[in-house]
């Protein structure tokens, strides 16, 4: 019997705020009918430890190591983040630094979104993340990776949808991210 399997897809919300606006942005982007995505949302980012790179010679934390295959094992990854304080939140810089040498961001294709209440929709953060992804060699769906402003128009603070147009701005990430993946890499 032929077994369709999905396209292995996580998304990474660099918020640990249980109401947080691009955690709901992720789990939108899950509930969406996307019949040849399988959408996971990676759900222990503020348990990793501090990078260091001492704690990854020879006995890497089992945390680390988990994180590492979840990540070699999705096609892409989807990134949603605040900015706080004009940067990326410390928990996301944190979780990319332990992919430095290890190398699962190498040619792999991420879309990156940030979400924030403000016009600017947090640019700065999501800026210098697509600049840590090109320190990643990462193959970024550079039409599905931008920021969104003035968030609470479109979705509430407890996390409802107050504008449906978010969803298809939503679809159109995830369709770039899927092309993105399907697209021939040039060497
Ligand atoms: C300490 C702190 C600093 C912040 N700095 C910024 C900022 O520089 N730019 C911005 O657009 N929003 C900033 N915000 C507002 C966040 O965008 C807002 O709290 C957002 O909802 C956080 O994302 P989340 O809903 O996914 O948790 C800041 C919030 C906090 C608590």
């Amino acid at each position: 019997m032929l077994v369709f399997k999905g396209m292995k897809i996580l998304g990474i919300s660099g918020s640990l705020r249980e109401c947080s606006s691009n955690t709901t942005l992720l789990k939108i982007l899950r509930d969406l009918p996307f019949p040849e995505v399988e959408f996971g949302i990676y759900p222990d980012l503020g348990r990793l430890p501090f990078f260091s790179p001492e704690l990854d010679d020879g006995d890497t934390p089992g945390i680390v190591t988990e994180f590492r295959a979840r990540l070699a094992n999705a096609e892409g990854i989807l990134i949603s983040t605040p900015e706080y304080a004009f940067g990326m939140p410390g928990v996301l810089k944190n979780a990319l630094d332990w992919t430095v040498s290890s190398g699962e961001f190498t040619g792999k294709p991420v879309a990156a979104i940030s979400a924030s209440p403000t016009y600017g929709g947090g640019d700065k953060a999501h800026a210098s993340l697509l600049l840590v992804l090109s320190a990643l060699s990462a193959r970024v769906a550079v039409k599905g990776s931008f920021p969104i402003p003035a968030i609470y128009g479109k979705i509430s603070k407890t996390g409802e949808i107050v504008d449906p147009a978010i969803r298809d701005l939503l679809r159109g990430v995830l369709s770039e991210l899927v092309a993105t993946i399907r697209a021939p890499v040039e060497e």
